[in-house]
Order: C-alpha cells, then structure tokens, then sequence
C-alpha cells in the first residue's frame, strides 16, 4: 500500500495538499470533507482529458457530487481571454453558484486558467488543484496565483486566490513525456537553490525519479512555508521568481514556442553565470546549478541574443519605473532580490550569456 502525505498550508483560509499513488481515484471521498455538498465543474486541457477525466468524474458522482466538466485545447499558447472566456461561459451556463467549486485537472496551465475563472466567477467561487504534471505538483497548484498570458507578455492578468485543496496524484507523473517532466525539474531545481543544501544535494547527487513523493512534498513544504509568509507577494515570495526574468523573456522571444520549465533553466543558468562573474555569487554555484539542470535533460543557455532578451524582461510586469527587481542566486540557500537600474539589465544578461 502507497502512503499518502499531506501538507497544511496555513494560508488564510488553511488547505491541505496531498500527496500520493492513486490520489485521484479516491478524489470524491477526499473532497467531500472539505467541500460538502455542492457542484463540482472540472476543467481541464484536450491531453489530460482522455487520460484522467472520466477516473476524476467517477469518483467526484460517486462520493454524490453533481459533476460536469469542460475541456479547452491543450498548450501555453491557449493560456489566454479566449480560453478565459470560453471557462467562463461553462460555468454560467451550467449554473455554478458562490457554493459550488471548479476542479483544475492538469498542469501549469490549467490550474493557472481554471484557477483564475474561479477568482473571477460570481467575483469569486471555490477551487481546487488536482495537479497532473510534475511543474503543478511542485510548484503552481499550490500558493493561488493564477494568471493567463496577454499579447504583452506571461501572466500580466491573473488574480491571487488560494485552493481549497490540492490533490497530488504521483501516478499522473508516469504518462508525462520526458520533456514535460523536465519542465517540472527545472521549478524543482530552482526550490532547491532557493532552500538550501539539503534539498539541492538531493538533485546533485540523485534523479528526481528516485523518490518523487519526496521530491514534491519537499519543494512543497520550502514554497508553502514562503506564501504563509508573503501571501500577495510583497517580498519575500518574490524570490520564488529566480529564473524567470529571463525565463519569461525566452517564453516570450519564442512565441512561447519554449515550454516554461525549459526557459526557467535557461534563465537560472544564465542568472547565475551573471551572478558570479558580477561578483555576486560564492564561486562554483553556477557551475553546480548548471549540472543539475544538464541532467535533467535542461538548457542552460539560449540563442537569444541579450538584447531582445532585455527588451522583453523590460516590458515584464517586474519593472517598475526605472528599475527592475531580479533575483540573484548568491549561493545555494542564499538568494536576494536586487533592485538594478534597467540600464543595467542587458550588461547582467551579456554577462551571463558568455560561456
Ligand atoms: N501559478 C503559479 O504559481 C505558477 C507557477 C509555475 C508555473 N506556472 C505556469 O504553469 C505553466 C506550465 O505548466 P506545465 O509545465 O504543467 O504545462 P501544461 O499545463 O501545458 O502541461 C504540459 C503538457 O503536458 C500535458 N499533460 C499534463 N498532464 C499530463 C499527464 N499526466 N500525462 C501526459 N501529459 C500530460 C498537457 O496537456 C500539456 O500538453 C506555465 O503557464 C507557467 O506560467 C504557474
Ligand atoms: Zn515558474
């Protein structure tokens, strides 16, 4: 018999995330005690729909919820208004009121759309993560921030709205495809740099498809206990943002063609590379970070030349006024923001560029 863990996220309201084989199968029972009674809508991408939706609805009617569900088109590129707006009218048309709930079955992307129709819906209903990538199992379903793209740039609409629950089902991380669950590594990797040598020298010195429970529950534990600290993000959690400067600016020079977790890594490498040549970083930290990523099949670099990445970053929602706050990887379980002039940005990325 698998375990199954669970983590107290004491936001306000508290929720709990599970983790564990088969999960999902027993979802209706585990969401009875948090829910109660209500409607349950499930809203999840075309991929996950063929492999998970039918277990999911099962188990939700047989525990007595009334269910119904929607799909839209799979992919980043449909992290958008018309994805939005499609959930949206769902939800209305199937009468969801204040008391009922939506159920964000996938990855990133579906619990960043769903999540946030639920944060907009009837100004607000109930929600909760059932994570079937490893990227949503480590990081985005848990701490409520949800957001789709705009033609500007990632995330810039979003809503700031904690799950009622989150239900991690390991088995899901056995149908991913190898660069899918890369992408996953990469948010990982970044916790681990963030957290400290404990967590990190697990990456250095053994595979994520060692122990992925573990793995979750760990990088789980580090993120949580940051939202518990700085819920809307006002300082602290924005550390949780090393690597994306650059990452989303990668995201976005490739029309979002490079998945997320892969121009996190790119941006990781890269800010740290720029770190220690700035003499911000303990020497040796990017080398270490750059192997980590290597092994799980990441990047650690990218063809963009530093100028079209600046220019990108620049428009990012991180700049404010004449400055921009990055995030700087001193050494591992030692990072800071910095607030730099945005004329400095593209001399940090040119330096973290040169090989
Ligand atoms: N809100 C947050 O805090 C937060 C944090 C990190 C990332 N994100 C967002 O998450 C998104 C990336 O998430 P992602 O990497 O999970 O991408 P994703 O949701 O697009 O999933 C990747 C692909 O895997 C497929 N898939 C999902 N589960 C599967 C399974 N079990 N088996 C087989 N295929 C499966 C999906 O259909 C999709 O094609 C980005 O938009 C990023 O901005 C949000
Ligand atoms: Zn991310």
């Amino acid at each position: 018999m698998s375990s199954v863990q669970t983590i107290e996220v004491h936001t306000a309201p508290a929720y709990e995330v599970a983790i564990g084989a088969g999960v999902l199968k027993t979802c209706g029972a585990r969401l009875k005690s948090v829910l109660g009674d209500c409607r349950i809508a499930v809203v999840t991408d075309s991929n996950v729909a063929l492999r998970y939706l039918d277990a999911v609805c099962e188990s939700l009617r047989s525990a007595g919820f009334s269910v119904c569900s929607h799909v839209f088109p799979a992919g980043e590129l449909n992290k958008n208004f018309t994805t939005l707006s499609g959930i949206l009218e769902f939800l209305a048309a199937a009468q969801l009121t204040r008391t009922d709930c939506v159920a964000a079955l996938g990855g990133g992307v579906t619990g960043d759309m769903a999540g946030f129709a639920a944060a907009v819906y009837l100004r607000g209903i109930r929600y909760v993560q059932l994570p079937t990538t490893l990227l949503s199992a480590v990081d985005s379903s848990v701490g409520g921030k949800t957001a789709i793209d705009l033609a500007a740039g990632k995330n810039l609409a979003g809503a700031f709205l904690q799950p009622a629950a989150v239900l991690c089902d390991t088995d899901c991380l056995k149908s991913l495809p190898a660069a899918v669950f890369a992408d996953g590594a990469a948010e990982a990797i970044k916790t681990g740099v963030l957290s400290g040598e404990a967590l990190f020298s697990l990456f250095e010195n053994g595979t994520l498809t060692d122990a992925p429970a573990e793995i979750i529950a760990r990088c789980i534990r580090c993120k949580a206990g940051v939202v518990e600290r700085d819920e809307k993000e006002r300082g602290e959690r924005r550390l949780l943002n090393l690597g994306h400067t650059i990452g989303h600016a990668i995201e976005k020079c490739s029309g979002y063609a490079v998945p997320h977790g892969h121009a996190v890594a790119a941006g990781l490498a890269v800010m740290a590379r720029a770190s220690e040549r700035l003499g911000w970083a303990e020497p040796g930290v990017s080398a270490r970070i750059a192997a980590c990523l290597e092994k799980n099949g990441l990047p650690t670099g990218t063809d963009y030349p530093a100028e079209a990445l600046a220019r990108a970053a620049l428009a990012d929602k991180k700049r404010s006024g004449e400055s921009i706050t990055i995030v700087v990887p001193r050494r591992i379980g030692g990072s800071e923001l910095k607030r730099v002039p945005v004329t400095e940005l593209l001399p940090i990325i040119t330096a973290g560029l040169e090989v």
